[in-house]
């Protein structure tokens, strides 16, 4: 059997599973954000490792009651989340997390100093953006400069568990590339932005392949927690390509469509050509040699939880019938799900939701209507930004997908068949993946395929979608008439 774990910003996750892919067990760790200032947002690492000691402990006992051998843990994590340690590799400070907004003056900087955006979407694939490593690097050094000298090694969130399980200082491509200080083409670490960042490269941990080996776990750890002390860790990656992976997405024609609290549409490629103006992302998969495109939402299944708040109901089953007898195009509503600004495709923090079309007849089942179709427009945003994507499989995941009715909302909109697959638990499952190809030997890709099959389909229907053609020119056309009134 082989452990997956997940660093995410809410809990830390763990899975057992078997040589075939099975879950056996799970657990769970509930996290909390600290936010010391409006847009700030940080972690304290040594709490990532004390929900890490729960979970491991959880599925070792198990492991232990029914007789199971575990071989390997791996681990996905939260992308481009700053973590600090000293000599003795104790975190000198809070994580700064990928949602923080915190470092706009200082990815001005770093971009200016690079000789400008053009050039930092060349080397990196993206511009300098205020949630990736490279600004919250710089602002640690501008703001603490004695935390910053007594910096010894920076790293990322998933990265810093496999050191306290293992001694060792390691990364590997994924998350490397999300921290923009990594060439996506040469795919090692760039001395520019190390230059710029006042930063030696022995200051960043080495590039491994993702199923590759970080070492054996500390015979410390191993008694701690009640584990074998053979037990390999391997370097595991980026939560995004940990979730493409673990729904099976590693071909050039098939796009993971995902419905979290953020939206995401990833589609693999074997190119390292940016979109020249960065509306997309490009980051390195966790298999080897791949990259992949992603499109960004902030507010996917967070438009829903908004509106439920703010109405007090959340009786899904009653949402989702009332939904689909409304009919396609909410008569006449919109909604732009743009609570938190967006990314793809507008990068505009100050975007803001918008209810278009309002009249005293509509109801609020027209609004849930309208906000599952807003999302499903924002989802369509993504895919069609993704340069030369020739999807032939979309695969559907994330919480809102469990909704047959917003799932069918989707295929109508992106005009697709969507499918959904055997494996439901995120980058975890990835990170398992990624665990049982350094055992077994097999390509992370060939280990996906034998493990997950196809569960359930949606057709798209060809009247709404024709429909849904023509109300997605209004909703891009409102962004467009409204962006001056944002600032
Ligand atoms: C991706 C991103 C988020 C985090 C969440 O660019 O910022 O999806 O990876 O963990």
């Amino acid at each position: 059997c082989v452990v997956g774990l997940d660093v995410g910003t809410t809990a830390i996750k763990g899975i057992l599973v078997d040589e075939d892919g099975n879950i056996l067990t799970k657990s769970d760790y509930p996290l909390k954000l600290i936010s010391p200032k409006p847009g700030w947002a940080e972690e304290d690492p040594n709490e990532w490792w004390n929900g890490v000691k729960v979970v491991l402990k959880s599925l070792s006992t198990y492991a232990r009651e029914h007789g199971i051998r575990i071989s390997a843990i791996s681990t996905s994590g939260q992308m481009h989340s700053l973590v600090a340690v000293d000599k003795s590799g104790e975190p000198l400070f809070n994580s700064i997390l990928w949602c923080d907004q915190r470092t706009g003056k200082e990815c001005d900087e770093i971009t200016q100093k690079l000789g400008g955006e053009h050039k930092a979407i060349e080397i990196t694939g993206n511009p300098i953006l205020t949630g990736f490593t490279a600004g919250k690097i710089l602002w640690l050094s501008r703001n603490y400069p004695e935390v910053f000298t007594k910096s010894h090694m920076f790293m990322l969130p998933k990265d810093f568990i496999n050191f306290k399980l293992t001694n060792v200082y390691s990364t590997e491509h994924s998350d490397a590339s999300g921290t923009a200080i990594y060439d996506i083409r040469k795919r090692e670490w760039n001395n520019e932005i190390l230059e710029i960042l006042n930063l030696k490269v022995e200051q960043l941990p080495e590039i491994k392949k993702s199923n590759s080996i970080v070492g054996k776990i500390t015979p410390e750890t191993a008694y701690e927690l009640g584990l074998d002390e053979e037990i390999i860790v391997v370097p595991g990656g980026a939560d995004n390509a940990c979730a493409a992976l673990g729904v099976g997405v590693t071909d050039y024609d098939t796009a993971m469509v995902s419905v979290g609290t953020s939206g995401t549409v990833l589609v693999p490629t074997p190119t390292a050509k940016p979109d020249e103006e960065g509306r997309v992302h490009v980051f390195a998969h966790v298999v080897d040699g791949v990259n992949y495109y992603m499109g960004v939402m902030l507010s996917a299944t967070n438009s829903l939880d908004w509106f439920n708040d703010i109405t007090d109901f959340r009786d899904y089953d009653i949402i989702n019938s009332e939904v689909d007898r409304v009919p396609a195009g909410a008569r006449g509503l919109f909604f732009l799900p743009y609570l938190n600004g967006e990314r793809t495709p507008h990068r505009d923090p100050n975007a803001r939701g918008v209810l278009f079309g309002l009249s005293s007849a509509h109801n609020r089942f027209e609004i849930y209507k309208a906000i599952y179709e807003g999302v499903a427009y924002g989802l369509k945003d993504c895919y069609v930004h993704i340069p030369s994507a020739n999807v032939k499989e979309f695969r559907i995941t994330g919480g809102g997908s469990k909704s047959k009715v917003w799932t069918q909302i989707i295929a109508d909109v992106i005009g697709k068949r969507l499918v959904k697959v055997s494996s439901k638990e995120g980058g975890a499952y990835g990170a398992a993946i990624l665990a049982y190809s350094a055992v077994s030997g097999n390509a992370p890709d060939k280990v996906a395929k034998e493990w997950i099959s196809i569960t359930d389909s949606t057709e798209p229907n060809k009247e709404r979608h024709e429909i849904y053609e023509r109300n997605y020119e209004i909703f891009k056309s409102l962004y467009h008439s409204l962006k001056g009134a944002f600032e």
